[in-house]
């Protein structure tokens, strides 16, 4: 299967899979920007590349710096590291709840996987098809209340594989309880008004309260390895405590530091995203396939009832004709009615469309 190792964007087991060459596949599969990486970044390989024998700044002083300025923080609130998957592994590792961590499912796979390798149960509140999977705050607010409540929320906004942001009342009231929220701003930057949406602000404000942002998937950018983290000072420190020194390279710093100046790039980004959705959305449905409403850059679909073909068979289908899609039965609480797909430029669009029509008739 292509999540063989938990994830999307696998191409080398696609390769392994279907028998075809890496770059001849369309990837639906994992949800980066299709403009690809900012030019700048070909500048900064160019004129860096000498000093890549010097160690990274420790501190990551520079890239620190600026993202404070962009969010109007202080530095001392910002912990960058290897992708934001590496600082859900800090944040649970550092934190440490005896109580066990919130989920809510369906989410991205990381967030249990962390809790179970530093030795943390799960507590999980599901979401359901009926109310498009959105979070039901009362059903949140009855688990954090329990005998066994969590002692750490995690929670993605916008989440994957929904794509629908977490209350930010809701947010709010969890911390009220006492328990530690982590809000997992991935996919945040692709919404236009995501200075409306963002708890950073909070975040260096509340003792219990971490957000983790990535800078892989809007800057596409995945193979630098890029995130921060924005929290109080002391949660900060007992994170940085726990990360192993020079866990972004220099490489990662000096990219960070250049594309946060990419305005253009990234109001294109933002500008093309909204058109392209509902252009996509709209597609789907036309197929038969039912979409349902995201704010970021994927879509979450369940395939026509109409259709006996399931997502593991229909991935395979794709696959064989180079177009990957998300197998989404790999997220608890989801069945194999349901695969995600990333939204990509229009003629990427137009063969998913193609293909996935071919597919659904062949059943
Ligand atoms: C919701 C979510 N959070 C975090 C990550 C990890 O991102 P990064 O590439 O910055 O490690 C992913 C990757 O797919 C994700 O889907």
């Amino acid at each position: 299967m292509l999540e063989r190792y938990g994830h999307g964007g696998d191409l080398v087991t696609a390769s392994d899979l279907f028998g075809i060459t890496a770059d001849e596949f369309v990837d639906f599969s994992s949800n980066m920007n299709p403009f690809g990486p900012p030019e700048v970044v070909l500048h900064v390989l160019e004129t860096k590349w000498r000093e890549l024998d010097r160690y990274p700044d420790p501190a990551v002083r520079g890239l620190r710096s600026k993202l404070a300025q962009r969010h109007g923080i202080k530095p001392d609130h910002i912990l960058c590291g290897n992708g934001a998957a590496e600082l859900i592994d800090l944040a649970i590792r550092a934190l440490r709840p005896n109580q066990g961590v919130g989920l809510a499912v369906p989410c991205f796979g990381e967030y249990a996987d962390a809790a179970h390798k530093y030795g943390g149960s799960v507590v999980k509140v599901p979401m359901f098809e009926e109310d498009s999977f959105r979070l039901s705050a009362e059903r949140v607010l009855e688990a954090a209340s329990g005998y066994d409540r969590p002692g750490i929320w995690m929670l993605g906004s916008p989440n994957n594989p929904t794509g629908v942001t977490v209350d930010r009342d809701l947010v709010l009231q969890l911390l009220d309880t006492g328990a530690f929220v982590v809000i997992d701003e991935a996919f945040l930057d692709f919404v236009p008004n995501e200075e409306a949406i963002t708890l950073i602000q909070e975040a260096t404000r509340r003792p219990n309260l971490l957000v983790i942002r990535s800078m892989t998937k809007f800057y596409a950018i995945p193979g630098v390895r890029l995130g921060y983290a924005v929290g109080s000072e002391e949660t900060i420190a007992q994170m940085r405590g726990q990360q192993t020194p020079w866990s972004v390279s220099s490489l990662a710093q000096w990219i960070g530091e250049a594309v946060l100046d990419e305005e253009a790039y990234a109001h294109r980004t933002q500008r093309w995203l909204a058109e392209e959705r509902a252009w996509l959305t709209n597609a789907l449905g036309a197929l038969g396939c039912k979409v349902f409403d995201s704010i970021t850059n994927y879509l979450l679909i369940k395939l026509p009832d109409e259709s006996a073909i399931e997502a593991a068979q229909l991935q395979q289908l794709m696959g064989q004709r180079g177009v990957l899609i998300r197998d989404a039965s790999h997220f608890e609480g989801l069945n194999g009615r349901f695969i995600r797909v990333a939204v990509k430029l229009r003629e990427l669009n137009e063969r998913l469309i193609q293909a996935l029509s071919e597919c659904l008739q062949q059943r």
